[in-house]
């Protein structure tokens, strides 16, 4: 058994900056899926945003929030976040991250939804730029202990204490893939920082280990999820056969990226006054239009015209990314389609992060806040994730450590090794599928309730599965994937409106008064 003061499930930017807090009081264990570079806080290319520009204000960034969500957002939670933008740059800076300046200020990009630039950036790698950083920064800390290729399988509760006085998180069991055993991780406090669920669909710009862990062991916990039908399509996904999930960022559409059918037609001023800088949902709602319309597989976009010096020195790792692949963005456009990027919804939680169930934090893109309304805005995940990690590390600095107890071991007595594999990978690709095309940018209530029926037909095989065989990653990851999806739909069927991400052509109208979806468990 691992014992630590707080235990901390994903080391992603969310996970990193909440240990970072921490440690300064705290031994913390983190516990990353699979290396602990594979995060999606790693692929991010865009950057953050927080209004430090000249002629930015707070006000305009919590406007240009609440425009994107749809009017959904929470304004106390949306104004907490971005009140705490500066700072939370100021904080990156200070832990050595590289942002890109000009004549000495932040250099700032702009992305749709923003009225202004307005996203601090390290060239086009954000993300791995930020990881890099936290991730040396943490490997240095004495009270830091980072474990990789750990898959939390569930939370520990007090019903694996015996105790029945009192509800409390005490860590979680984790699968240590290296050996294959259940280890037991006992903590005071945990926290989820397990990022989103985009492998839940066929396409999308999540890494693998983005299979909503985090949201199904809670919901699993007792704690309620909100918002769940708001799951976010970026508009440009590189489509290439050889290229897996490669964002094309939103910055290049920022910097003047102009969106083309394959004849050469501008297509975005016809659906949207701010064109290729509407929000996303708007966006990604529109090239699926167009494919629609015009049976096309892909549409383009084109940045060209703005020249080869241009393109290299603000997008270095698209411009090669693409060149390995034989498309030269400085001479012809990119083709690109909506993928699967942010799930919008999660697990519900209060302005430190706190969750239903005392003991267990949630923060990052598990979490719900109230910050994204219907949509979320771009550049603000990396600001949601480092606010909150410095808000529940704060919280959980103030609260009272209880003693820790000693759970129980996981017990596989009653399992024995799976006789085949067929049943995970059948029902994984199944899911993937059915999410993608009954679930997708544009839903029905018909469309809905098959996805429902399939769902519990998948979920009832699985379950059983989980109950007489050893656990695998697979297994883990698609029992959670399971769950996930069947809180997206269930949320889905609630909404008898269309809002932000929430397309529906059974109800295309935009309903008063605006409220966010919450299931109790
Ligand atoms: C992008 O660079 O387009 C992604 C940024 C984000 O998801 O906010």
């Amino acid at each position: 058994m691992h014992q630590s003061d707080v235990l901390i499930l994903g080391a992603g930017l969310a996970g990193l900056s909440t240990a970072l807090h921490l440690a300064e009081r705290f031994h913390v264990t983190v516990l990353a899926k699979r290396e602990l570079e594979v995060s999606a806080s790693q692929w991010a290319q865009g950057g953050i945003a927080a209004a430090v520009g000249e002629g930015d204000s707070i006000d305009a960034h919590v406007h240009d929030t609440l425009v994107a969500g749809a009017m959904l957002n929470d304004l106390p939670a949306t104004r907490f976040v971005i009140e705490q933008g500066p700072q939370a740059i100021a904080w990156l800076r200070e832990q050595g991250v590289p942002f890109d300046t000009e004549g000495g200020a932040l250099h700032l990009t702009r992305e749709g939804g923003h009225g202004q630039r307005r996203v601090a950036h390290v060239h086009d790698a954000t993300g791995a730029a930020i990881q890099t950083t936290l991730l040396a920064n943490a490997r240095q800390h004495p009270r830091i202990t980072l474990l990789e290729n750990h898959v939390a399988v569930d939370l520990i509760t007090s019903r694996h204490m015996d105790i029945t006085t009192e509800q409390r998180c005490w860590g979680a069991y984790a699968l240590n893939t290296a050996t294959g055993r259940v280890e037991t991780f006992a903590a005071a406090h945990t926290v989820l920082a397990t990022g989103g669920s985009g492998k839940v669909y066929r396409y999308t710009t999540n890494p693998d280990t983005a299979s909503g862990d985090g949201l199904a062991m809670a919901w699993r916990a007792g704690c309620r999820v909100a918002n769940m039908e708001f799951i976010q399509f970026h508009p440009t996904c590189l489509y290439h056969p050889k290229a897996k999930s490669f964002l094309i960022s939103e910055a290049v559409r920022g910097e003047g990226g102009r969106l083309l059918l394959p004849d050469g037609t501008r297509f975005m001023p016809a659906h949207d006054e701010r064109a290729e800088l509407a929000p996303r949902d708007v966006v990604a709602r529109a090239i699926d239009f167009e494919m629609k319309k015009h049976g096309i597989d892909c549409v383009f976009l084109d940045i060209s015209h703005k020249g080869e010096a241009f393109i290299r020195q603000h997008f270095p790792t698209i411009y090669q990314y693409c060149l390995d692949l034989g498309i030269d963005m400085a001479r012809e456009p990119i083709p690109v389609v909506p993928a699967v990027h942010f799930t919008c919804g999660g697990v519900l939680t209060d302005l430190a992060g706190r969750t239903d169930l005392p003991g267990l934090f949630a923060v990052g893109e598990v979490a719900y806040t109230g910050l994204h309304g219907a949509n979320r805005l771009a550049s603000n995940s990396l600001l949601e994730c480092t606010v909150f990690g410095t808000a529940a590390a704060k919280a959980i600095g103030q609260e009272s450590q209880p003693p820790l107890l000693a759970p129980r071991a996981w017990d596989e007595s009653r399992v024995s090794d799976a006789d085949e594999l067929v049943v995970v990978s059948h029902n994984w690709d199944e899911l993937r599928r059915l999410m993608w095309n009954y679930v997708g940018i544009v839903r029905t209530n018909k469309r809905l309730e098959r996805a429902a029926s399939r769902i519990a037909l998948l979920r009832a095989e699985v379950d059983e599965f989980y109950a007489n065989f050893r656990v695998t990653r697979d297994l883990l990851e698609l029992r959670n994937l399971l769950q996930v999806a069947e809180l997206i739909v269930r949320s889905a069927r609630l909404r008898h409106e269309s809002r932000g991400l929430h397309y529906s052509l059974d109800w295309p109208h935009t309903a008063a008064p605006a409220a966010p979806t919450i299931l109790v468990p």
